[in-house]
């Protein structure tokens, strides 16, 4: 460690949250739009269900829902947050939610704002907000996963609309003078791979004036290689994860949990196999709620909290990965 990191604060996990929409739409209510079967996506994903915003709820309301949950385990007064920040590729508004979220949960006095780097976002949301933490010029921050990915699946292609489902989850995270629970991260991108799953603008230009075009904004639909996506994530997961472990000396057997971005069983599977890591450490809720992208690590980690699955000062090493290419992996104490 070096004198530089000595003199920084610790961060401490203090509170989560989380919520889903009422919504849940089944595997054999999918194949009555698609090509597809129970069979086939419970065998090639795990996946059994998903949950799917209805008229009657909002990404919005997720969040706040998450957020308040959050902050009452933390017995925060709202007041005292300093940062709000948002991971969501999938904003109400393209200009950014997190200061809508801000409002809605009563943190007036926090800054508030959006970060977007798909399914790897919630950790980068953690660790930005963990630098402010760190170096002493704010003391409580919450940090939201939030997705609305319904909204932009292309639900007539049987390849990649099995996969996505919605929710939120929220992380509160308080500085600390003695302890840390942000044991240590590393984060990589490549954007030259970024071609295999992508959330493209259209490319659509009109009439301004006379002579000169603008483009109109219009979003396609998420474009997938499943292959490449997966290919990517069964190498670059458990190299990052092998990294980190490395850095802090920490073998993967003193692990309580590896806590992963959930998106196919069988990358879980495969990550869990390549460091011996038995089923009973490896946390998964995907059967149940598909790929929420930003919101998966911070919805499942909130859950196993909540049935005290996760207990206090567990060591959990968790990694994001998708779009970008984005990944990364945290290894993280829960305090509670
Ligand atoms: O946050 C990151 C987000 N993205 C991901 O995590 C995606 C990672 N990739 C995956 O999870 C897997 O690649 C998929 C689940 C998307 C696909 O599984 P796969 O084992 O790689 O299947 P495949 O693409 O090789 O397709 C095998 C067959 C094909 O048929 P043919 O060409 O062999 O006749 C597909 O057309 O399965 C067919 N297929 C389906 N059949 C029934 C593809 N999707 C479906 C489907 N239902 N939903």
């Amino acid at each position: 460690m070096t004198e530089k990191q000595k003199n920084q604060l610790g961060v401490l996990l203090v509170g989560s949250g989380s919520a889903v929409p009422e919504q849940i739409i089944n595997n054999n209510q999918l194949a009555s739009r698609v090509d597809t079967s129970d069979e086939w996506i419970t065998t090639r994903t795990g996946i059994r269900e998903r949950r799917i915003i209805s008229n009657q709820e909002s990404l919005l309301d997720l969040c706040s829902t998450a957020g308040s949950h959050a902050i009452s385990m933390a017995g925060w007064d709202p007041q005292t947050i300093d940062l709000v920040i948002l991971a969501t590729s999938t904003p109400d508004d393209l200009f950014g939610s997190a200061a809508k979220v801000q409002s809605a949960i009563g943190a007036q006095k926090a800054f508030a704002f959006d970060l977007t780097a798909a399914c790897s976002g919630f950790l980068f949301a953690l660790v930005t907000a963990a630098q402010y933490l760190r170096n002493g010029s704010i003391h409580r921050a919450l940090v939201i996963g939030a997705d609305q990915l319904s909204s932009w699946v292309d639900w007539d292609d049987r390849k990649s609309c099995v996969l996505f489902g919605d929710g939120a989850g929220a992380i509160a995270l308080e500085a600390s003078q003695s302890e840390n629970g942000l044991i240590g991260f590393k984060f990589k991108s490549d954007g030259r791979r970024g071609d295999c799953l992508t959330l493209p603008q259209k490319r659509n230009f009109e009439q301004l004036v006379e002579g000169n075009d603008f483009q109109q904004g219009n979003f396609s639909t998420i474009q997938m290689n499943g292959q490449e996506v997966y290919k990517f994530a069964v190498r670059e997961v458990p190299a990052i994860l092998e990294e980190l472990l490395n850095i802090h000396q920490i073998n993967s057997n003193s692990l309580d949990w590896l806590l992963l971005h959930q998106a196919n069983q069988r990358i879980i599977d495969a990550v869990a196999a390549r460091f011996k890591i038995p089923q009973s450490k490896v946390l998964t809720n995907l059967a149940n709620y598909g790929n929420t992208s930003a919101a998966t690590i911070p919805l499942l980690l909130d859950q196993a909290i909540r049935v005290k699955k996760v207990k206090k000062n567990d060591l959990i090493a968790t990694s994001g990965f998708g779009a970008g290419l984005s990944w990364g992996a945290a290894l993280i104490r829960w305090h509670g």
